[in-house]
């Protein structure tokens, strides 16, 4: 298959917010049904959910410090065509510190035929952000079926370091089982996971492109709802890591693979100077343990580098950064900054297949009508959290609402090069207890905290916290 960029949805109209002095985007976006070719055999269609009907959805551009108010429509069906449930939905826009009321929150729902606008400030760093659906108990099968894209933020220290335009590739990762009408197969029920026997890069299943001999940005995004990846390329050469979820690392990282679990965004360089005209070079993957892999799961997509007079209208065809963004805010926090420190551990109840976060769980949250929260941090607080993962053989990507953190380690876990930026999903392994650096703002309000793989956020490895709201 071709590689597949994916379109860029324009604003439908600007204006002002005399206020904070800010230009607002306005976008408007449909979730309806489609059909999209993701098999090798493009007679046979897809049945999916998507963001104006696709997958991925459009992707959003914006420069920081201009706002956005993005219009959701819900216009699915009343249940699911073939999961039978109900299609209500609520649309997160994940790495954006958003007012609480915009945040996707689970239980915020807009019913088929109804719409909501949420508003995002876009004030933070670069970065690569993605929205997707956040219905509570069905944020897996509807992710899966297809409400996820990327929304980008620029500024201008992004700019001047890397590629932009043609050069810059949102490059989302999923995976898939299909049944044999070519619809889209689900099955999960000890709620462990979905692991599908078919790699897509945005959206289709081991496509090639084009690429010239010059230095390209991909903007990795794993969009699978289980599980993680590890890729390497065929030639044996490393990639430069300049991003990881909250924008431009300290120091860029050159790697040989590295291990990306549902959710996290890595921006890396690949250089194809050095290879010649005609040459393909492939992006694979190594197993992670604890994933399911099929006989083709080790491929990703490939790259046929072409003949092609090379641009070379900006520095960045050929310059690999090795500064970025050193004094980023998050990665300066030092350990001796934190007032708090507490300890999360990652369960799963063997009887009810039900998974937990320090032993409480989101049918727990929804019972005390929203009011228990895990950690009720004071505003601007720095603390330290750490994830136990004692739930045997397996791995949860954990992602923190609201915030950046900056990941310092922790007994039995490595410290991994790629993750030295600002991140908002840590991948904590099999048995790994991991310490994150963390402030707690700029917002007040309950966020939300849950396990990315979505089975297990469904069933119910979710809760949330607070910030700036315990009684004094
Ligand atoms: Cu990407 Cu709470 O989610
Ligand atoms: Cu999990």
């Amino acid at each position: 298959a071709q590689f597949l960029r994916t379109p860029v949805l324009a604003p439908y109209a600007t204006g002002y917010d005399p206020e904070d002095e800010m230009k607002i985007n306005y976008y408007s976006i449909t979730q309806s049904v489609g059909n999209a070719s993701m098999l090798p055999n493009r007679n046979l269609l897809t049945p999916i959910l998507g963001y104006n009907g696709t997958f991925p959805g459009p992707t959003l551009k914006m420069d920081r410090w201009t706002k956005s108010v993005v219009r959701v429509r819900n216009q699915l069906p009343a249940t699911h065509p073939t999961m039978g449930h109900n299609l209500y939905t609520s649309t997160h826009l994940h790495g954006s510190a958003s007012l609480p009321q915009f945040d996707g929150y689970a239980s915020d729902i807009a019913m088929p035929g109804f719409y909501k606008d949420y508003k995002y400030p876009n004030n933070q760093h670069a970065r690569t952000l993605w929205y997707h659906d956040h219905a509570v108990h069905y944020t897996a099968p509807n992710v899966y079926s297809g409400l996820a894209g990327q929304y980008h933020v620029h500024d201008p220290l992004e700019r001047q370091l890397l590629p932009q335009g043609q050069f810059d590739v949102a490059l989302t990762l999923s995976d898939a089982m299909f049944a044999a009408d070519g619809s889209l197969g689900y099955d999960d029920d000890s709620h462990s996971g979905l692991w599908g026997d078919v790699i897509m890069a945005n959206g289709r299943p081991w496509p090639v492109m084009q690429v010239q001999r010059r230095i390209y940005r991909f903007r990795i995004l794993n969009a699978s709802i289980s599980r993680s990846f590890r890729p390497y390329l065929s030639t044996g050469d490393p990639v430069t890591v300049v991003a990881t979820d909250g924008g431009l690392m300290p120091y860029a990282q050159s790697v040989y693979e590295w291990r990306h679990g549902s959710a996290e965004r890595y921006e890396v360089l690949i250089d194809f100077r050095h290879y010649q005209p005609g040459q393909r070079v492939e992006l694979r993957n190594l197993s992670n343990k604890n994933n399911v892999d099929y006989d083709f799961t080790h491929k990703m997509m490939a790259f046929d580098v072409t003949d092609e007079p090379v641009d070379t209208s900006d520095p960045t065809w050929n310059t690999i950064p090795v500064e970025l963004n050193p004094s980023n805010e998050v990665m300066t926090l030092k350990e001796s900054d934190a007032t708090k420190f507490r300890s999360f551990r990652l369960k799963r109840d063997d009887i009810t297949n039900l998974w937990s976060i320090d032993d409480m769980n989101w049918a727990e949250v929804i019972a005390s009508n929203y009011r228990k929260v895990i950690a009720d941090p004071e505003l601007d607080a720095v603390e330290i959290w750490e994830f136990d993962n004692r739930s045997g053989g397996w791995f949860h990507p954990v992602h923190i609402h609201l915030l950046d953190f900056k990941i310092i380690g922790g007994e039995d876990r490595a410290d991994f090069s790629y993750e030295q930026g600002p991140k908002d999903v840590v991948y904590c392994g099999e048995g790994e207890k991991v310490r994150l650096l963390m402030k707690f703002g700029p917002h007040r309000g309950r966020y939300m905290i849950h396990c990315h793989n979505l089975p297990h956020e469904d069933h119910d490895m979710m809760v949330q916290f607070s910030v700036g709201m315990a009684p004094e």
